[in-house]
């Protein structure tokens, strides 16, 4: 494979920026790791590191799993256990984990700490979810689209609920494979507007848009898939969460909402999920899950991702 020239050596933060076809060519990648059991090692050789200040289960186990599966070592690092845990800057640490690993990927809450390390880093940074984006989940929940549909351009996802990250990062993908997106959100809780101009800029210029409304049942009305994701976020104020609680409920993802959507509707979630909170377990173990599908190509969206950031 040719590594996109947009891809390469670059960091991937939000992917609101990049070209639509580099994207499309990660998630053909993808696609081809998937239905390809022996990976060539492609990054024989080279290091990663793999840091959270934040709990994970998919994100952790498929970067590492990916990574190997790759030829490379991953070096996976809890920021607590780092000196930047202690106060060390994150230029100084952009800077010595440069001189060791060939790429950075971190999960944390503030984004502008993602944006300051890819400023100081001489590798790739990828955002591994920040409280404002989660890219490798979008690509994940728009592979797991096209493998039910085929092309996405022109295919309706709702998303309900609270206009967090995933909800930001299904807009950049959705929006630059030319989807139609439909948010709904409450009042107070409505994806960032400049988000949802610069998503809605990108879909039309591919045959989409992105539209966000306040009615869950209009949401959802024609949608082929119906994405959520929890009410309470990591970085959010637990406080909030009966407050929150309130607010979300009739944007619970249930049998009658999934009723409301197109045929042959699809149930997305970026897990962990809630029973009886965002989701009902009748949806999302149900038969119009696609979550199990959405977790497990998170292994090879980032594969192929790290394959042409280091190809
Ligand atoms: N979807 C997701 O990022 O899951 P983890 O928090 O378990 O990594
Ligand atoms: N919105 C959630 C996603 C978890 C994968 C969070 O940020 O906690």
């Amino acid at each position: 494979m040719t590594p996109h020239p947009a891809l390469q050596g670059r960091s991937v933060l939000s992917l609101m920026h990049h070209p639509a076809d580099a994207i499309g060519d990660v998630l053909n990648l993808a696609d081809q790791l998937k239905a390809t059991p022996q990976w060539p090692a492609a990054l024989a050789g080279k290091s990663i590191a793999v840091i959270f200040e934040q709990p994970s289960t998919r994100t952790r186990v498929s970067f590492e799993v990916g990574i190997a599966r790759l030829g490379a070592h991953p070096v996976v690092l809890a920021g607590r256990d780092m000196q930047l845990g202690r106060g060390e800057t994150i230029e100084d640490t952009a800077k010595v984990l440069s001189r060791f690993v060939d790429a950075i990927v971190i999960r944390t809450v503030d984004h502008g700490k993602v944006m300051e390390l890819a400023e100081h880093a001489d590798v790739p940074v990828i955002n591994a979810l920040t409280h404002a984006h989660h890219p490798c989940q979008g690509l994940a929940d728009v592979m797991t689209i096209r493998e039910r549909f085929g092309d996405p351009r022109g295919i309706r996802a709702a998303y309900v609920g609270d206009g967090n990250n995933c909800c930001h990062s299904l807009m950049v993908v959705g929006a630059q494979m030319g989807m139609e997106i439909v948010a709904g959100c409450p009042a107070g809780y409505m994806p960032d507007p400049e988000v949802v101009a610069i998503c809605d800029a990108i879909a039309r210029d591919h045959g989409g848009f992105v539209r966000v409304v306040e009615d869950p049942r209009e949401a959802v009305a024609d949608a082929r898939a119906i994405y959520t994701d929890v009410w309470v976020s990591m970085g959010d104020d637990v406080a909030e969460e009966a407050q929150r609680i309130a607010v979300f409920t009739p944007y619970q993802v249930n049998d009658a909402l999934m009723d409301a959507a197109a045929p042959g509707c699809i149930a997305l979630h970026p897990l962990p999920a809630h029973d009886g909170l965002e989701i009902t377990r009748s949806v999302y173990h149900g038969p119009q899950s696609a979550i199990w599908d959405e977790a497990e190509n998170r292994l090879y969206v980032q594969a192929a991702l790290l394959m042409h950031l280091l190809g």
